[in-house]
């Protein structure tokens, strides 16, 4: 069954281009969030590896990072929304990872900065990625698959840990590939 579609909320602090370029910068002053190391994620799938994808130091409002999770090949998007969002982690709660899989057939989503949406390059579907990656425009049925993370207090380290959701083409996110080490 498709997800209720809706338009996207403003908010204030988040998203457009301006804002997050005039929010660039403001991370430093803020303190970390979760005590000590992450642990592994275990789903009715298998054991999610944890591996360290970043630093809070690399991010800032706006930026993106792409990795591999859970295996190779499988990408993803690290981002900082440069405001709280639903799942973010970081001393603002404002950084969220998803699948680059779109959920109706796969092709690349990235992030568009003036929409504030992670936005499919072949037929256009939209995925907030404030809202845990709902879907706001099909035909995509269902979220983008969304990336668990955790931040190691002590280092500013941003680990994955798990996944939220079936990542596109798979019947199981840890099976048919390698492990990211
Ligand atoms: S593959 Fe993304 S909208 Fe069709």
């Amino acid at each position: 069954m498709s997800e209720t579609r809706q338009r996207p909320y403003p908010e204030e602090g988040c998203i457009s281009r301006r804002r997050l370029l005039k929010a660039g910068g403001c991370l430093g002053a803020v303190a970390i969030l979760t005590g000590g190391l992450p642990k592994k994620a275990v789903a009715s799938e298998g054991v999610y590896p944890q591996v360290r994808i970043a630093n809070l130091r690399d991010l800032t409002p706006g930026k993106v990072i792409k990795f591999d999770y859970p295996l190779i090949g499988r990408k993803s998007l690290l981002m900082d929304l440069g405001c709280r969002v639903e799942g973010g982690v970081g001393p603002d709660r404002s950084i969220v990872a998803f699948s680059m899989f779109c959920t109706h057939l796969g092709c690349s989503v990235e992030l568009d900065r003036d929409k504030g949406l992670l936005v499919c390059e072949c037929h256009q579907s939209e995925f907030d990625p404030r809202r845990s990656g709902f879907v706001i425009q099909g035909p995509a049925p269902t979220h983008l698959p969304m990336i668990s993370l955790e931040v190691d207090s002590s280092t500013g380290d941003i680990y994955a840990i798990g996944v939220s959701g079936l990542i596109y083409g798979m019947r199981n996110n840890l099976l048919d590939g390698e492990e990211v080490k």
